[in-house]
This record gives C-alpha cells, sequence and structure tokens, in this order.
C-alpha cells in the first residue's frame, strides 16, 4: 500500500506525513528499543586502518544530508569529513587519500555522477560504503556495504522522507563512530576550531615543534566526548532522542499552531520571486535544503546561505520586499547569539523575517530566554518545533519547510509530485 495515495492529494505530502514512522525504520535494528542503555549494534562499515579522512559523494537533497553528517561527525567524534558534490568531484581535480572512507548518500542508488565518483574511489582501491534507499539498487551494489535507509519506496520528485532517513542513518554512523573512537586511528593532528579535541589528560601525547606529525591514536582510550560527557553516555543520550524523535516530528505534523502559522506564511509567500534562507551550524545545511524545495516545487528562487556571510553580498537584496527564512537552534548557544545580530542586520533594512526555531517558550535559561524574545519579536511569523539533541534538530527543522514549499506549490496549481524539468532519479551525467 506504500505505492498507493490513500487519502492523500499528492505522494509528497503522503510522504511528508510518513516522515516519523519512516525514521523508525532507519534506526530499528541498530539501537535498542530501551532508552536505558545505547544498546548500539554494530553496522557493516570497515574503516581503514588509518584513517584520513570521511569523503560524502552525494548529489541533491543527499547532498545537503551530507553536510549534516558533516557536522554531527566533526562536532561529535573530531573525525573530520569532506562532503562532495558527485557531479564536481567528476569533472575537478579533487583528490582521495587511500586512507580515506568514501560513503555515497543516494536515496535512488542510481545517481549516475554519484555511481561514477563511487566507482573512481572504488578502482583506486579505497575502502567505500554507501547510504541508500533503495535495495539492490546499482550504488548500493557498487558500494558492497554500508546502511540501507529503509524508508520505503519515495515517489514524489522532490524528496522529503529520505532526507530525514538519511539524517537519521548518519547520526547512527556517527555512533557507532563514536563507539569505536578508541580503536580508531586517524592521520595528522587534527585541532578543532572551537573545542578541545579531549578532555585533557596528562598522558595525552601533544604533537611536538619541528616533528613531522604522523597518526594520531586516540590513547589514552577516549572516555568522555567533546563536551565532556562520558562517551556511553553520550552515546545512550543521542539514542534516547532518536527514539523520541517519531514523537516529536509527528507532533510538528499535528500541530494546529504551526499548521495555522503555515498558512499565513504560505499566503505571505505565493506571489513572492524570491527569498534568503539562513541558517549557521546545523542550521546552515537546513537553509539550503528549504531553499532547494522552495526552488523545485514552487518555482520561487531561493538561495540558501551561510548566516555570517549574509553581509559579504546578500544583504545588498535586502529590502521590504525580501523575505528572508532563519533557521535558529536554541540549543546552540553559540549560534543563537550570532544569529540573532543577523537578524537584527535584516530587519533594520525592512527585510520581513521568517524563522523557525526550536525554542520553546518555557526554557529555563535566562540569556537564552532573552535571545528567543528578540527572535520573535522581530519575526514576521515564527514557527516552533520542539526542542530535541541537536544531532535530530535538522529533522524537525526541516517540515515545516517542507510543509511550506507543498503548501505554495498547491496554492499556485503547481502538481508537486511532478514539478516541470526534474526526475526523480537522474541517471545521466
Ligand atoms: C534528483 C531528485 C532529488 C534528489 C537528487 C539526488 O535531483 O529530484 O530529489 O535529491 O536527484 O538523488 P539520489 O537518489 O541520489 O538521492
Amino acid at each position: 500500500d506504500e505505492l498507493e495515495l490513500g487519502n492523500y492529494p499528492h505522494y509528497m505530502l503522503k510522504e511528508i506525513y510518513e516522515q516519523p514512522v519512516a525514521v523508525q525504520r532507519t534506526y530499528s535494528g541498530r539501537i535498542g528499543p530501551t532508552h536505558k542503555s545505547a544498546n548500539l549494534l554494530d553496522i557493516k562499515i570497515t574503516l581503514p586502518p588509518q584513517l584520513n579522512s570521511i569523503v560524502f559523494l552525494a548529489c541533491g537533497t543527499s547532498y545537503y544530508a551530507s553536510q549534516i553528517g558533516k557536522y554531527i561527525i566533526e562536532r561529535e567524534t573530531h573525525i573530520p569529513v569532506r562532503c562532495e558534490y558527485a557531479s564536481e568531484f567528476l569533472t575537478s581535480a579533487r583528490l582521495f587519500n587511500r586512507q580515506d572512507l568514501v560513503i555515497a548518500i543516494s536515496q535512488s542508488g542510481e545517481t549516475a555522477d554519484t555511481r561514477e565518483a563511487l566507482l573512481i574511489a572504488k578502482r583506486k582501491g579505497i575502502e567505500v560504503a554507501g547510504l541508500v534507499n533503495v535495495v539492490g539498487s546499482q550504488i548500493a551494489r557498487i558500494a558492497g556495504q554500508g546502511m540501507y535507509l529503509h524508508c520505503g519506496a519515495e515517489i514524489g520528485v522532490a524528496s522529503t522522507k529520505a532526507f530525514a532517513c538519511q539524517v537519521a542513518a548518519l547520526i547512527i554512523f556517527m555512533l557507532y563512530l563514536k563507539k569505536h573512537l578508541s580503536s580508531i586511528r586517524v592521520s595528522g593532528d587534527i585541532t578543532p576550531a572551537h573545542t578541545p579535541l579531549l578532555e585533557p589528560s596528562p598522558s595525552f601525547p601533544s604533537p611536538q615543534p619541528n616533528q613531522p606529525s604522523s597518526s594520531r591514536l586516540f590513547d589514552p582510550p577516549v572516555t568522555k566526548d567533546v563536551n565532556g560527557q562520558p562517551l556511553e553516555e553520550s552515546i545512550v543520550r543521542v539514542c534516547s532522542a532518536l527514539r523520541d524523535l517519531p514523537v516529536l516530528m509527528q507532533h510538528v505534523l499535528s500541530n494546529t499552531t504551526t499548521m495555522s502559522t503555515i498558512d499565513e506564511i504560505v499566503a505571505f509567500m505565493k506571489d513572492r520571486k524570491s527569498a534568503i534562507f539562513l541558517g549557521r551550524g546545523i542550521g546552515y545545511p537546513v537553509a539550503l535544503e528549504g531553499a532547494l524545495k522552495m526552488k523545485e516545487i514552487s518555482y520561487i528562487h531561493a538561495e540558501g546561505y551561510p548566516a555570517g556571510e549574509v553581509k559579504h553580498g546578500p544583504i545588498a537584496l535586502i529590502d521590504e520586499d525580501m523575505p528572508v527564512f532563519f533557521i535558529v537552534s536554541a540549543s546552540d548557544s553559540v549560534v543563537l547569539t550570532k544569529i540573532v545580530n543577523n537578524m537584527e542586520e535584516i530587519s533594520t533594512r525592512g527585510g520581513k523575517i521568517i524563522t523557525v526555531t526550536d525554542c520553546e517558550p518555557t526554557n529555563s535559561d535566562e540569556k537564552v530566554q532573552a535571545q528567543l524574545k528578540r527572535v520573535r519579536s522581530i519575526s514576521a511569523y515564527t514557527i516552533s518545533v520542539p526542542c530535541s539533541d541537536l544531532c535530530c534538530s535538522p529533522i524537525l527543522f526541516t517540515i515545516p519547510l517542507q510543509l511550506i514549499a507543498y503548501r505554495i506549490a498547491v496554492e499556485k496549481g503547481i502538481n508537486p509530485d511532478r514539478p516541470r524539468n526534474l526526475a526523480k532519479s537522474v541517471t545521466v551525467e
């Protein structure tokens, strides 16, 4: 009955509403059913004996999911990650390192650019894997190892539930890396921008000046994560958040306040020619995905941008006719302060702000409360999704953006399942 529309007017809407169940299918059998323990089952991805970096190859929405994966993996494990547009990879002189782990991300498993880029890596003898939805597809077969998303058939051309499941699969992959962090050997000397590498430890070997940095084994064994939380506890924390996620997603989909705010945003947006989507940190790839949905389904020109980059160009476009969507993650306090400044910059130039945030009005932190108050007062429209672990939040943020794009398309008489010039699976390079 997956192929039946049932009471839904379009597959896209059906698939948006299927997301809670789809995400549950992605994690089922991979994390245990109780909140007490992580009970994380190993996935079949062999890591190179010495890891230089993880390289994601993908196109379209899958590429934006890979960017969320990069953010999550680097933040939680400090293993370097590169995201490559498969098409660019094929035509530029981008390099693989023999110690890279190359992972193709694809819903269909048939995207020609992703398949060809993966083949190049495989022929070079590099360890490859796939995160794929369609069982037995070409990319799945070439990869030979990895994870199936199990999100069910996705018929609508614009990817919705596959995106949610890709992010869920990437969270599970991050947990797998975290679980084995003590035995992962990472090449080179890695210095993260903001956070200390690991808990300072007297026996932790620090690189000596004038000596070539070789490999770094996480030795002594890693016991705490980047936030200082014991590793096992932090794995349990994210597993619990994943288990709770379908209920929170359902909450977004059935929230009447959210739906009436979406009605207002649709009425405001439907005759617009352009929009800008901004986010910082994990909100940035969400902004890119929101802009992509707006383009492909609603035919409104939309640009996704890192919020901090706006002052280097796009701010010239801001006037009272320019709607600006902000993705505001309340759980990242560094980002929150900076993005509120960016919102002020847009607001003082007359830009109409539409905010998707996970700020809950009951949040007890006074500083956060003050920022959130400001967010609400400078936003023309605000949609609040429930708070979750930062890793899971992109899935919640994306749902209203999918619904807005869908609803605008319907208002404009566009069939969202068959947008012009687009194909579900692009099998030519
Ligand atoms: C097409 C589809 C997109 C999809 C992209 C990558 O452009 O319209 O929805 O994200 O291909 O597809 P893949 O199957 O490789 O994820």
